[in-house]
């Protein structure tokens, strides 16, 4: 048995490579990676978290579009299922391979533990100095690309205009907002249920007991709430969903969901750095660096990132780190102790059930 242990921890120790202490910040222009990356041949397998399925592929035809010749394999999941596929290859090919070249989820307290396995490849793209020192990791293991909000009032400006949204999250209490909130499961989505920690740290257990009568409609996927809220808008037709546009919701991305907005409202809400790396393992390290590149480029920092944050000082017009209401790296810390977040969810899932309806993946978008 020892024996064996030792001789597959010695395989996993031979096939990692040596990785250096940290690494310069890249100075090659993106004209000279991509040439790298054409000379490499490989197609690239981006293992991207979120609960739409098109979201991956939408990056992933940008790339293409962007570097022609360059082909990317997505691997889309949940980010919480994405780590578990991880870990499972590198087990299974004795540590030879990561199931993936490059890593985009949420499930942040994966980087700390995989860059103490070296199984991280340190890489500094070329804006990494434009990244507040918070969101990256010094010897270039990991970093934040994108920052993404859950808690500001999802809504549709077809129905409401801001003075009739909720400001505070007790508001959401109201005879007028029964029947007409739709949530995702705290106890499904790590950083919802962060959002639900900070909720009721803030207003006690009873605010919890409360929205629990409230005539919730608790749904599967942080973009479902936006789906259902969108739904009049005739241009957008799911035949999944019904028309729910007079709900309002304050766990919702928007991104998929035209025609719906989101405005941040007075009470506290939650952000995160969502965050990527590069597997060591890679047989593709010089398309791995252009895809982080490009994730970093001015063009993609320009679209993507929820109220005006960013990681990129030069894209965080909002100023993430000077809101009253929010604490950037708070979900980092939240998610680093998992036995914490197993109780609080476990607490959500007694009162709210165990998550029911559509697996979000199956949303016909
Ligand atoms: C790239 O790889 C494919 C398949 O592995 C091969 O058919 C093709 O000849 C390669 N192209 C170059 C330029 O090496
Ligand atoms: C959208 O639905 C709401 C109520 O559900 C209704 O008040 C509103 O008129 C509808 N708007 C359009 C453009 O159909
Ligand atoms: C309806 O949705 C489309 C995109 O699907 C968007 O372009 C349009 O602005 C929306 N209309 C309204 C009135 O919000
Ligand atoms: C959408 O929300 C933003 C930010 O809260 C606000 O400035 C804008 O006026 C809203 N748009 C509509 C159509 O209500």
């Amino acid at each position: 048995m020892y024996a064996l242990l030792g001789l597959v921890f010695g395989l996993f120790l031979s096939a990692t490579p040596t990785l250096s202490a940290s690494v310069e910040v890249e100075t090659r222009s993106m004209q000279e990676i991509y040439l790298s990356a054409l000379q490499e041949n490989k197609t690239l397998r981006v293992s991207w978290g979120g609960d739409v399925r098109t979201s991956g592929d939408l990056i992933a035809s940008a790339f293409e579009e962007s570097f022609p010749g360059i082909t990317v394999q997505v691997l889309g999941d949940l980010s919480k299922y994405l780590d578990g596929r991880i870990n499972r290859v590198y087990q299974t090919s004795a540590g030879l391979d990561d199931g993936a070249d490059v890593v985009v989820i949420q499930s942040v307290h994966n980087f700390p533990q995989w860059k103490e396995q070296n199984r991280l490849l340190n890489y500094k793209p070329v804006n990494w100095d434009d990244i507040y020192p918070e969101f990256v990791d010094a010897d270039g293991a990991y970093a934040g690309y994108y920052i993404f909000t859950f808690g500001p009032t999802v809504y549709n400006p077809l129905v409401y205009q801001i003075s009739d949204l909720p400001q505070y999250y007790t508001d959401y209490l109201a005879d007028q907002w029964a029947n007409k909130i739709i949530l995702p499961y705290p106890n499904d989505d790590d950083a919802v249920l962060y959002l639900f920690t900070l909720i009721t740290n803030k207003y006690g257990w009873s605010f919890i007991d409360t929205l629990a009568t409230q005539g919730v409609m608790w749904v599967r996927g942080t973009a479902t709430p936006s789906l259902y809220i969108a739904e009049n808008n005739s241009s957008i037709s799911l035949s999944n969903l019904f028309a729910r546009s007079d709900s309002i919701s304050f766990a919702s991305s928007t991104a998929f969901a035209e025609g719906v907005n989101s405005s941040i409202n007075s009470d506290v809400y939650m952000a995160w750095p969502q965050t990527g790396a590069i597997f060591a393992t890679t047989p593709a390290p010089e398309t791995a660096k252009l895809f982080m590149n490009f994730l970093l480029s001015d063009e993609r920092q320009a679209l993507v990132g929820d109220d005006g944050f960013a990681t990129r000082r030069t894209f965080d017009t909002g100023g993430v780190f000077n809101q009253a209401n929010v604490e950037p790296l708070g979900y980092g810390e939240f998610m680093s102790d998992r036995r914490l977040v197993e109780s609080w969810r476990l607490q959500f899932e007694r009162i709210f059930g165990t998550p029911q309806g559509l697996d979000p993946l199956d949303l016909a978008l």
